[in-house]
């Protein structure tokens, strides 16, 4: 058995144990996948200042997201088609977030329903929407997250169009997998993938399948997202979402401080900085990169969160040290489902959580509430 000792490792063993349509799929960016790789990148390019000689006994990285209690700094952030990179993917991954105490977002575009996971897991969990040109459907799955107990609705706003990834149209993506011979190839040569997903029901999109008017079977992700997410959507649209909604609301894939400036008027209760973990516009500013401006353009009138490029507690850190309230995470938390399912979540959760914990003492912090600029060596602006 492999030794998984960072998340480098379980990515490693994802992209042996996925079918290379799927792990593809998750680990790409758009195009040239320049913000894809800066968002890792410029990580590195902040450097911590070490301090010695302090006090570091009683440590905690426990905090709160949108009044939330949270283990640590992290929800699982949605990610499309997470039940194709294990059987019943989103299921095994709410229950280890729920175990391990931070917040599952379920996508709009994943595998097993909102209703499926609700009824495999005991605390509530996120929902993700995309808004689709279908009104109807969307009020529906408004309210299928509120049936479910949903305790957050995520809304995504950088994705009404999607950003071409290469990769996908190489791989023919579609969910279930279309058999020609290569993605035949594909999966026969991941048997212990194929074993567990003949065991299971859920091979198509969960929340879409059977709801949304004329689809009965969703061929691709892309074609889906062209013909029906809305490109008209505006920021008067986030009244009668919030209003039918009812509840706290986020509003995810931010990268500009006037855009945080419009989101902080809307009565949302936290904005997520993120460029969709560079699956959108290539040619954006990484994420950290964007996080310093954005934080002070409306950091004391709303919640701001990080996504986009955390690999490591380290990063999570640094984005704290820039203003960020809390973190997602998408690819650690994938590569650990596609590894192992439940258990290799769980160990992405225990590998972020142990070197946020060591990291935070390193520089002599023992709150993340006293983390700052002064925990950096020249702080990006
Ligand atoms: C959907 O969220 C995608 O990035 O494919």
């Amino acid at each position: 058995m492999a030794l998984i000792c960072e998340i480098r490792d379980l990515q490693k063993l994802a992209r042996a144990r996925v079918p290379r349509m799927f792990y593809q799929y998750a680990d790409s960016g758009s195009w040239t996948e320049t913000t894809y790789r800066e968002n890792e990148t410029d990580f590195a390019k902040i450097k911590l200042r070490q301090r010695v000689a302090v006090d570091i006994t009683d440590r905690s990285v426990k905090t709160d997201m949108i009044g939330q209690p949270v283990a640590m700094p992290v929800a699982l952030a949605p990610v499309g088609l997470a039940g194709m990179m294990h059987a019943d993917g989103e299921i095994k991954a709410a229950r280890a977030a729920e175990k391990f105490g931070v917040p599952f977002t379920l996508s709009t575009m994943s595998i097993c329903s909102i209703e499926d996971v609700a009824e495999h897991t005991s605390k509530p969990f996120w929902f993700q929407l995309y808004v689709m040109r279908d009104r109807d459907f969307i009020n529906r799955l408004i309210d299928r997250a509120k049936d479910a107990g949903c305790s957050a609705l995520m809304l995504t706003l950088d994705l009404q169009i999607l950003g071409q990834r290469h990769n996908d149209i190489r791989n023919g993506l579609s969910a279930p997998p279309k058999f020609s011979l290569d993605s035949a190839l594909q999966v026969i040569s991941r048997p212990r993938w194929c074993l567990k997903m003949l065991g299971t029901r859920r091979h198509s999109f969960g929340n879409i399948v059977g709801h949304a008017k004329g689809v009965g079977n969703l061929s691709s992700l892309s074609s889906w997202t062209a013909e029906q997410f809305d490109p008209k959507l505006s920021w008067s649209d986030i009244d009668w979402i919030r209003e039918r909604w009812g509840g706290k609301l986020i509003l995810k894939g931010i990268l500009d401080p006037e855009d945080a400036i419009m989101a902080s008027k809307t009565g949302a209760d936290a904005i997520i900085v993120s460029n969709h973990g560079g699956r959108q516009l290539d040619g954006a500013p990484s994420s950290i990169s964007a996080l310093p401006a954005i934080v002070d353009a409306v950091g004391e009138d709303i919640e701001v969160h990080f996504d986009g490029g955390i690999r490591s507690g380290q990063d999570i850190l640094k984005a704290i040290c820039l203003g960020a309230k809390s973190t997602y995470i998408g690819r650690p938390y994938i590569y650990g489902l596609g590894a192992k399912g439940e258990a290799g979540v769980t160990e992405a959760l225990n590998i972020l959580h142990q070197e946020l914990d060591t990291t935070m003492a390193l520089c002599g912090e023992r709150l993340l509430t006293n983390l700052g600029h002064h925990n950096l060596l020249d702080p990006p602006k």
